[in-house]
């Protein structure tokens, strides 16, 4: 009988006596004359299995000169309890083949105790140290309960666009999408840039957010959420922004901003719940080996109700707070990340919900307050990030929209479809945008977003 191939998690959890093939790639090897052990990984949890090769028994023992560092390999042999501390059992080889081998001279995770900026230019190999293999499991354990949170409460999964005409954020710094030849476009004959030949026969970029997609989603399905890559240009070399990242979107119908904000609230502490409940062992290596407050600052969140302030009560803490900002701070003004940290980190020591912004630093479908001056806007503002969701509950109002869009010049014709919404049949609603890679840099602890995503999209650097 072929045994089947195990993966080391399920391994790791049995009762010692069978025989068993186990798979992966070698962590370390050492040993003497006598004996040699070898830690192997496979990806399926964070802790090697440790394999076991008695020289007196071992044979063809010759294959082991392959056995090194970055190697892939296949063990079959007996498991047995483990007599060192640290696991319960462990291989004990009969044979090993060697599927690759990798050189030691070469190989680049040779060593442990890499740099994270060393790893970024190994990002094709990366995933293969503790760190990654961690933060991977989790981001896939959060796209999973992102998916189930939104299930359990009756959303639909909304397939937005990817390339579109629109700018939903209104924020400029789009990637352009064309198949037009840049080295000689056809011209129009004041010498623009003629679209119209173009493969959509019109300008077209990759979306920033599914939102207005999404609302048009929530006005026939109730309550809807979107999950997929947006894309910014914006020369933002920052430890937060990408320039490709993963946004979750909401959207509901019949919410107004304080449904919106319970069910941000709700749906974050969720996510972190199912961090702490699942990724525990990916947890306890990042925690112990990055950031020692990781695990109860994750409790903290679960466990504390977010604060909930207006911006402008915001506003009036910052400048009574004495405080010497990089960015000097009035009403009016966009708040910079050390201001919403001061915020939530110092001030009130717990997440911030932030609501009610000036109408200027805000997107143009934002509902209109009563006051002439705000929105209804809301930011959840988190330690050690800042923003990680911005939302709103939308203008539902044709006239009042239709007088802010023209307020800001803006161009109706690739929006008309948008704004079909408030002709037939609107209704008050609301939504947010989580940023993936927000939360993650949140949940695993990592100081730079570029450690949080497989291969990262920066100013610059696209070479993965
Ligand atoms: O605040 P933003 O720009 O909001 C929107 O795009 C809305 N359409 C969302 C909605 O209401 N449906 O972006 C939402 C979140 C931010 O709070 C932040 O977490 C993340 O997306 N984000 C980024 N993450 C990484 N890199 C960037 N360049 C980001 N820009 C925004
Ligand atoms: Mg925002």
């Amino acid at each position: 009988m072929t045994l089947k191939r195990q993966r080391i998690a399920e391994l790791l959890t049995e009762e010692p006596g069978r025989e068993v093939l186990a798979k992966g790639w070698v962590r370390t090897k050492r040993g003497n004359k006598n004996i040699v052990f070898i830690a192997l990984n496979d990806g399926s949890t964070i802790n090697n299995i440790q394999v076991v090769c008695d020289l007196s028994e071992f044979r063809p023992d010759d294959v082991l000169k392959d056995v090194t560092t970055g190697a892939c390999i296949a063990v079959t042999g007996k498991l047995v309890e483990s007599i060192g501390g640290g696991q319960k059992v462990e291989i004990r080889a009969g044979s090993i083949e060697v599927y690759g081998t990798a050189d030691p001279e070469k190989y680049p995770l040779q060593k442990k105790g890499h740099s994270m900026e060393f790893l970024r230019e190994i990002a094709h190999l990366r995933p293969r140290t503790n760190t990654f293999g961690a933060v991977l499991r989790i981001r896939h354990a959060m796209a999973y309960a992102i998916h189930k949170y939104f299930n359990d409460h009756g959303f639909y999964y909304l397939h937005t666009p990817i390339i579109t005409a629109s700018d939903a954020e209104g924020a400029g710094a789009m990637f352009q999408v064309t198949t037009l030849d840049m080295d000689n476009p056809p011209r129009k004959e004041d010498g623009r840039i003629d679209y119209s030949q173009d493969f959509f026969g019109r300008h077209t970029n990759l979306t920033v957010s599914g939102q207005l997609e999404g609302e048009l989603g929530a006005m026939a399905l109730g309550n809807i959420y979107t999950f997929g890559p947006t894309f910014r240009a914006e020369n933002s070399n920052t430890p937060r922004h990408l320039a490709e990242f993963w946004m979750v979107e909401p959207e509901m119908a019949f919410c107004e901003i304080d449904e919106n904000m319970d069910i941000a609230e709700d749906f974050i502490k969720s996510l972190v719940s199912y961090a702490l409940e699942n990724c525990m062992d990916d947890l306890l290596f990042l925690n112990n080996m990055f950031d020692k407050d990781l695990i109860d600052r994750l409790k903290g969140v679960v466990n504390t109700e977010f604060a909930r302030i207006t911006y402008t009560e915001g506003v009036d803490i910052l400048e009574k707070s004495g405080e010497k900002f990089e960015f000097p701070v009035s009403w009016g003004v966009d708040l910079q990340s050390e201001h919403e940290r001061f915020l939530v980190e110092r001030h009130f020591k717990r997440p911030v919900i932030m609501t009610d912004y000036p109408k200027d630093i805000k997107a143009f479908y934002m509902k209109q307050n009563d006051d002439g001056k705000t929105v209804r806007g809301m930011d959840v503002l988190f330690p050690k990030i800042g923003e990680i969701i911005g939302g709103s509950q939308r203008e539902e109002s044709y006239d009042k929209l239709m007088a802010r869009i023209n307020e800001l010049g803006m161009d109706t014709s690739c929006l008309w479809w948008y704004i079909d919404t408030r002709r037939f049949g609107t209704a008050p609603h609301s939504g947010f945008g989580l940023g993936f890679e927000r939360l993650l840099l949140f949940v695993t602890g990592m100081a730079n977003i570029r450690d949080v995503i497989p291969f990262p999209r920066t100013p610059k650097s696209a070479e993965f």
